[in-house]
């Protein structure tokens, strides 16, 4: 696993000045490490009786679409605002400095289902304590929260407590 880590690059003041990025593309674009990434995280939830997987927009969708076919599971797609063509729930969370939202079509879990939520990175936990709300509109279960890496000093952990939650990798 520690050549999946080493393969994060470092991008220093993006998307602001002070801001220090993990870009995952070398990552995702190298076909060694995308399938052992994709294989790992499948090994953590397999025998678990997934039925979907919800994706959060966009690097979320890389590894929900991959996981789902892994997996036997469909696929779910949360979205940025204004994106989704059918009817929606929506959620607005609070960021550092304003506000953000996402949506889910209304028919996109069905009552029973058994879920799991997927994502790229880990930071504050906001985003995934969002979409883990916006899911209250499913009579759903939430298996649990699957991530490929999670930056442990912003403790977007404690947002998520409760739930089942995995990473390959910690910052
Ligand atoms: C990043 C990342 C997570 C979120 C994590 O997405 O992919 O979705 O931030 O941050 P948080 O834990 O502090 O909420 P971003 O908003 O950059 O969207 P993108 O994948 O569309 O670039």
């Amino acid at each position: 696993m520690e050549n999946l880590k080493n393969i994060i690059r470092d991008v220093p003041d993006f998307p602001k000045p002070g801001i220090l990025f993990k870009d995952i593309a070398p990552l995702l674009q190298n076909k060694e490490t995308f399938h052992q990434a994709i294989d790992a995280i499948a090994a953590q939830w397999a025998n678990q009786h997934i039925d979907v997987i919800a994706g959060i927009e966009a690097r979320g969708f890389l590894f929900a679409a991959a996981l789902a076919y892994k997996l036997g599971a469909g696929v779910v797609m949360i979205r940025k605002p204004g994106k989704l063509p059918y009817k929606t729930y929506s959620i607005t969370y609070q960021l550092e400095y304003g506000t953000d939202s996402l949506e889910i079509h209304q028919d996109a879990v069905a009552s029973g289902q058994n879920v799991l939520i997927v994502d790229d990175v880990l930071a504050t936990g906001g985003t995934m304590k969002a979409v883990i709300e916006l899911l209250q509109n499913f009579n759903a279960n939430i298996c649990g929260l699957a991530f490929l890496a999670e930056l442990a000093f912003l403790n977007g952990r404690e947002k998520l407590s409760g739930h089942k939650l995995t990473t390959l990798m910690t910052f």
